[in-house]
């Protein structure tokens, strides 16, 4: 029977410029190309856990809202439900349609009233090297159910049935990041503490957190700038193997099994409760976009971690997350660069 994955996140709809080079202040530099697409670490989430988990569908046979339900269902290796907020303009209805074009469960998502706008990144795309400056604008985002309404609603983790056998089930995972308020994100986590869910924790972008986060924390990934805010070092401890050692070692010994630090062009470094660790190299890509990466790479993580049957093997799910993000850097867009699972096989 297909796993539940419920992702609590952001949903953004993404304005990309792509430059010669960053603008230096004061300067007025005009772009290569612009384009508008769905985007919000949450939101690229759910999506990569929904290609990741099914062949691509042939072009006369891509799923669309109530079309090819059946099809698609039978061939996923998971149900992903995303929770989040939205505006009620046509941004907000570009992301819940391209949400559900690839299948994810859109029922936790609400669709707020009255002045609120859909959440925007801005985000320029340096074209020699890929790397992107993004600028938040949470809007809809941070208004989500604030933890009061998030606790008086216990069936945010529930999510509605999947099928008449599937009635209210908790998730298998819970995958977080932090493009939503932290009381949120805490307030959830203690949820899924009580009921005995598993998470996922990406706390991107990063801010400083209570210790208590990772008590019993079953997955941390982050990347190096990430690693070394919430360690409490300087990002440069993080260029040897030994550094990398130490810091994942400190979020061990505050509480997490499983901590994976994303290198960028070096590779990842995983520690599972201490025991097994390594550094997987970074695969040779041909850097056109780095946005969405981090998200992918997630996305096939959390898959590995749901389909393992209690088998997880750290170091097979780094690997097989490092190639999906490999090909997430090697096009543009966020949602719009994440593989399906057979262009990965
Ligand atoms: O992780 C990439 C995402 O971060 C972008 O899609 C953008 O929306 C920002 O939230
Ligand atoms: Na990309």
């Amino acid at each position: 029977m297909a796993r539940n994955i419920t992702i609590l996140g952001s949903l953004n709809i993404d304005l990309v410029t792509r430059v010669p080079h960053h603008p230096l202040p004061g300067e007025t530099l005009t772009a290569s190309s612009f384009s508008i697409s769905p985007g919000g670490k949450g939101a690229n989430q759910a999506v990569a856990c929904a290609k990741l988990s099914r062949p691509r569908p042939s072009s006369s046979s891509l799923p669309s809202p109530g079309n090819n339900e059946e099809k698609t269902k039978a061939e996923e290796t998971a149900h992903i439900r995303m929770v989040g907020s939205l505006g009620p303009d046509s941004y907000g209805t570009t992301l819940l349609q391209n949400l559900s074009v690839h299948g994810v469960d859109t029922s936790g998502i609400r669709v707020l009233s009255g002045e609120y706008k859909t959440g925007i990144a801005f985000i320029i795309v340096d074209e020699p090297t890929g790397e992107n400056r993004i600028i938040l604008s949470p809007e809809a985002n941070w208004f989500y159910s604030s933890p009061t309404s998030l606790l008086s609603s216990p069936d945010t983790l529930r999510g509605s049935p999947v099928d008449d056998s599937d009635s209210g089930k908790l998730p298998d995972l819970l995958i977080m990041q932090l493009e939503i308020p932290l009381a949120t994100v805490l307030a959830a986590l203690r949820a899924a503490r009580n009921d005995g869910v598993k998470v996922l924790f990406n706390p991107a972008p990063a801010q400083h957190l209570p210790l208590d986060i990772y008590r019993g924390l079953e997955h941390l990934v982050v990347n190096e700038t990430e690693a070394a805010m919430l360690a409490s070092v300087d990002v440069s401890v993080l260029d040897t193997e030994e550094g990398c050692e130490k810091v994942a070692g400190e979020f061990v010994s505050r509480g997490v099994k499983n901590v994976v630090i994303t290198l960028g062009g070096r590779g990842v470094y995983y520690m599972n409760d201490g025991k097994k660790k390594g550094l997987v190299p970074a695969e040779k890509a041909a850097v056109v976009d780095t946005t969405g990466a981090g998200d992918t790479f997630v996305g096939r993580y959390a898959l590995d971690v749901v389909e393992g049957d209690g088998g997880f093997e750290i170091e097979k799910a780094v690997r097989k997350a490092n190639r999906a993000a490999k090909m997430a850097v090697e096009r543009r867009g966020a949602a719009d660069s994440i593989p399906w699972r057979d262009e990965l096989e």
